[in-house]
């Protein structure tokens, strides 16, 4: 046999094959076709046996399949390349293109309200305090000097579960567990919370609203020590020159018991449409600790004696913001919230 010949031909036929094509499958099953264990050229081996000159064959073996080869990868190379150029450009990122902006979130006031008065009494030295919402009788009314029929129970219409347990009208009932928890020791809390009462909602009433009640008990608290706490809280809370007023109440949980007013920070007690032309806004109720909540709680009224507070966190927050609808922040309404974007951060 010519076996020159032969691999001539086998290499002429390999080569245009190889040539006419870019495709990455049809190159594997031309190296398959030619080169793999049975392919045309390492079969071309079997034909060793006939020659004679073996070296010879031998190299021109070796020759072909390497050209062979080297062809064929040059070609695979050049496909791949091709093949991620065209991945390349259908992939094509646009950069210029606009992000996706995530806007910056805003606090409801509600809540930025009462960050700051958290904040303005845990300065004071105040810790947080909690309690439940729905709360036995015991704690909301009866450990605050309201007994059972007692008519100081119409200041607030509750909304009861059943006999004995409601959803708190106030949160003075958290008063009664943290002094049931103290065991006689001194207080100084703050428990800011969610409070219910049966009202129809209405500009300025909601049947969910908040409050932050405030109570210390020690030795030697007095109505100047009650008067100062608030005077600061109110200058922290509103202005600088805010001056607070008392003005003589009724609760049964306190005695004596005052209405607060905060001078108006809009008119400085000129008298406006805020302050309805007093100079004055009410903000809080507050008093002494009545002997008797003392007494039932297990503190000595001979020893120790304390204050208590308030707070309609809806209330300060409406007249801090301007805010004329109390339903507003229960809405879930985002044009409201994102009105204080506008208001400056402090
Ligand atoms: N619990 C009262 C209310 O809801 C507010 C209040 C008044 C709380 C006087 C107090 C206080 O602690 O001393 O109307």
């Amino acid at each position: 046999m010519d076996y020159k010949l032969e691999f001539d031909n086998l290499k002429s036929k390999a080569l245009e094959e190889i040539s006419k094509t870019d495709d990455l499958k049809a190159l594997d099953e031309l190296k398959n076709k030619y080169l793999a264990k049975k392919g045309e050229i390492s079969l071309m081996m079997n034909h060793i046996r006939e020659v004679e000159d073996k070296k010879a064959f031998g190299e021109l073996y070796n020759l072909t399949r390497k050209e062979v080869e080297s062809f064929l990868n040059e070609k695979i190379k050049k496909g791949e390349e091709k093949k991620l150029n065209e991945e390349l450009v259908k992939e094509r990122i646009d950069i210029t293109l606009p992000g996706n902006n995530f806007e910056r979130g805003v606090a409801n006031p509600f809540f930025k309200t009462i960050n700051e008065i958290e904040d303005i009494f845990v300065g004071m030295g105040y810790s947080i305090a909690t309690g439940p919402e729905v709360d036995y009788d015991k704690y909301v009314f009866e450990l605050l000097n309201i007994p059972h029929d007692h008519p100081a129970r119409d200041m607030q219409d509750t909304l009861y579960i059943d006999n004995n347990l409601l959803l708190r009208s106030h949160t003075s009932s958290v008063q009664a567990h943290v002094m049931e928890n103290a065991k006689g020791k001194p207080i100084k809390i703050i428990c800011p919370g969610k409070t219910y009462r049966r009202d129809d909602d209405d500009m300025t009433h909601s049947h969910q609203f908040a409050q932050v009640e405030g109570l210390v008990i020690d030795k030697n608290i007095n109505l100047g020590n009650l008067k100062a706490t608030l005077e600061l809280f109110a200058q922290k809370m509103f202005s600088k020159d805010t001056k607070v007023r008392f003005r003589s109440s009724f609760f049964p949980f306190t005695e004596p018991s005052v209405e607060v007013d905060i001078s108006c920070f809009n008119c400085k007690g000129k008298g406006c449409s805020i302050c309805k032309g007093s100079g004055w806004i009410e903000i809080l109720g507050a008093g002494m600790v009545h002997p008797n909540v003392l007494k039932m709680s297990g503190y000595d009224p001979e020893v120790y004696s304390g204050f208590a507070f308030g707070i309609g966190i809806e209330r300060v927050t409406m007249l801090k913001y301007g805010i004329n609808d109390i339903r507003r922040f229960y809405q879930n309404d985002l044009r409201f919230i994102k009105e204080f974007k506008k208001v400056k951060e402090d």
